[in-house]
């Protein structure tokens, strides 16, 4: 049986948070002399010479009403990234702990573990892209907090089987971290649906995919009122500015603009899987539900290569295990995509 107190660190455990003068006085003052702030203003059109709400409550309300959770399940980072950082150093003793990784996968929990000075165990995904579960069942040990699944996975695109994912919440006694970074692209339907079922998920979304807010800084975890109530404890106080929570807030009005978007790069993936599928040099594209492609080459590199000399970047993933020969290439508006495909017809 999951029990939170089982994972969690004693440091953690016994730690009291810093508390914040807005933490201390919530409510409206006429005249605030509480945080040691600049009472006249910023040099700027807009007044940011105020702290930012710690708990970030406007942008929240909205994505409870988006997302049909309560406030109190979802936790704001200073993008996933900094979600999966505050996991570690709630969950995981540094020299002591490990974690299970899944590779080829997102490259920050490896990042993280090593920052935080935690073990990592990879247990690499099947030649078709799904999970390994005899693998992960024998690298679970006594030490191992948490195992972290990236669906639909990054670099390969693919989503990960839902019946493995909840046979791992089911069996494991740790966190199991559902990384949904791309799900808006995805048929699969969000783990978030999962929450009340399981109190080991926590499922990571990101306003920096398909929100096209990737320089806000704004990621999201979902989880039991326990495990946020103790990301919360752990998080810097202000961890979201308060530019990125205001255009957050307003840009989360906008989500008719958003499923536009995703529909048109659907399209646009299609299309783009159909242009490369005509040419030699690509051996393989793996079917996707995310942003962005697989595309298996004769010549990663050199196509690589001869794409920068045109000025256009995509991501070399050759030298990844399981993605030998691979370059990932995000689907681009029309134009872009034009460009890439007429780029490639002078390749060779
Ligand atoms: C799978 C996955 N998770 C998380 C992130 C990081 O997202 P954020 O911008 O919210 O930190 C990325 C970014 O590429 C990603 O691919």
């Amino acid at each position: 049986m999951f029990d939170i107190n089982n994972i969690l660190r004693e440091n953690i455990k016994n730690l009291t948070p810093y508390s914040s003068a807005r933490d201390e006085f919530q409510g409206e003052a006429s005249v605030y002399l509480d945080a040691n702030e600049n009472a006249f203003g910023s040099p700027l059109d807009e007044a940011y010479n105020r702290y930012p709400d710690p708990l970030q409550y406007n942008v929240k309300k909205r994505l409870s009403e988006i997302k049909g959770l309560p406030i109190r399940n979802i936790f704001l980072g200073n993008g996933s990234d900094e979600a999966i950082d505050i996991l570690f150093r709630s969950f995981c003793n540094p020299g002591v702990d490990n974690v299970i990784i899944v590779p080829p996968t997102y490259g920050m929990y490896q990042v993280s573990a090593n920052i935080n000075d935690i073990a990592l165990k990879r247990v690499n995904l099947t030649a078709e892209y799904q999970l390994n579960l005899e693998g992960i069942a024998e690298a679970i040990d006594k030490n191992t907090k948490i195992i972290f699944i990236c669906s639909p996975n990054n670099p390969t695109g693919n989503s990960i089987n839902r019946e493995d994912v909840e046979t791992l919440l089911a069996n494991f006694n740790g966190l199991v971290v559902v990384d949904e970074a791309y799900i808006n692209f995805s048929r699969q339907k969000s783990f978030i649906q999962e929450l009340t079922e399981y109190a080991n998920l926590v499922v990571l979304q990101t306003l920096s995919k398909a929100w096209g807010l990737a320089g806000l800084r704004v990621g999201m975890a979902f989880a039991s009122e326990e495990i946020i109530e103790v990301m919360n404890k752990v998080k810097p106080p202000y961890n979201i500015n308060e530019a990125s929570q205001q255009l957050a807030l307003k840009a989360l009005q906008n989500v008719d603009q958003v499923n536009e978007w995703i529909k048109e790069t659907l399209a646009q993936r299609d299309k783009l899987v159909l242009a490369l599928k005509n040419f030699d040099f690509v051996l393989d594209i793996y079917p996707s539900d995310a942003n962005f492609i697989l595309v298996k080459t004769t010549d990663p590199k050199a196509i690589y290569n001869f794409l920068v000399e045109r000025g256009i970047i995509v991501r070399d993933r050759s030298k990844v295990e399981l993605c030998e020969g691979s370059l990932r290439i995000t689907i681009g508006t029309p134009e872009e995509n034009n460009i890439l495909i007429k780029s490639l017809q002078d390749y060779k």
